[in-house]
């Protein structure tokens, strides 16, 4: 050790050694805030999910406390190959993204199937039901799929009939501002409500069109403005809301609500 900070500052040892130390340093600071935030990140991104929950059904309060609120949703989850509910398992603790990666949780998607080019998807999915007077008000479904650039996540709702959109939100992609990014638009995403997504023999119609929908637009109750300059981005919402809505997601939950209302 003496000999060591016997060593002139400008010896080529000493300058590769206090490089080295400072390099352990540095990394074991990184590990330690690497670790100790984690907890905090993932309470962040629950809270975050919840607050694009309680927005998209438009029971976000502004200042209101995101906890509290949210005590009006009722999480379920979803076997999505039957639509029956999967009681065993506690939706609080059930997280479908890490879900998608297990090989033990997900099913690997056919490619001719893969519409929403995911590849991949959780058995189980979770629902978010808005009840009012005990009957669904709202189901909010979280949906994903590629765009351009990037997977986009979000959240699709449907009113009571299981048919009628309330409203469209993403809260996550890549997709570039002013292009693509425009599904965050909030003009953009107010043409959404009212319009129908299967159409009456029951296949999913909701569709982008290349354009404004045109008021004798035969088909305008299942069509929505596409993105100028997007169309790649607005097809990937396409395909994703028809992957999600049809028969490999949640086609069968959703038939069971459609003959009730
Ligand atoms: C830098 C750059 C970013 C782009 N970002 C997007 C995007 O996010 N989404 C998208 O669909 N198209 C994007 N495009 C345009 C696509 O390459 C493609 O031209 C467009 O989707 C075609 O749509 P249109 O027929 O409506 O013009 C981008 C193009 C460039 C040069």
């Amino acid at each position: 050790m003496k000999s060591f900070f016997a060593l002139p500052n400008d010896s080529t040892l000493k300058t590769l050694l206090v490089a080295l130390l400072l390099c352990l340093v540095c990394s074991a600071l990184i590990s330690t805030a690497a670790v100790s935030l984690k907890p905090l990140q993932i309470a962040n991104k629950d809270l975050d999910r919840k607050k694009n929950i309680l927005e998209v059904t438009k029971l976000m309060q502004p200042g209101g406390d995101i906890a509290q609120l949210f005590k009006q949703i009722e999480p379920k989850i979803v076997n999505l190959a039957t639509g029956e509910y999967v009681e065993s398992i506690d939706p609080n603790q059930y997280d479908q993204r890490q879900a998608a990666k297990d090989p033990n949780q997900n099913l690997v998607i056919p490619p001719q199937r893969d519409l929403a080019k995911i590849k991949q998807r959780a058995k189980y999915a979770t629902v978010y039901l808005v009840r009012q007077d005990n009957q669904i008000q709202y189901f909010v479904l979280p949906v994903h799929g590629y765009g351009l650039w990037s997977t986009l996540y979000g959240f699709l709702v449907l009113q009571g009939d299981a048919n009628t959109v309330f409203g469209l939100q993403f809260y996550e992609h890549r997709e570039t501002p002013g292009l693509g990014g425009e599904v965050d638009n909030p003009k953009w995403r107010k043409q959404w409500e009212g319009k129908l997504v299967y159409d009456p023999a029951g296949a999913p119609r909701i569709q982008l069109i290349k354009g404004s929908v045109g008021s004798n637009d035969p088909n305008k109750q299942f069509h929505v403005d596409g993105l100028s300059g997007a169309t790649l981005t607005a097809n990937g919402v396409t395909n994703m809301l028809q992957y999600w809505l049809g028969e490999d997601g949640f086609g069968p939950y959703l038939q069971k609500f459609k003959n009730k209302v």
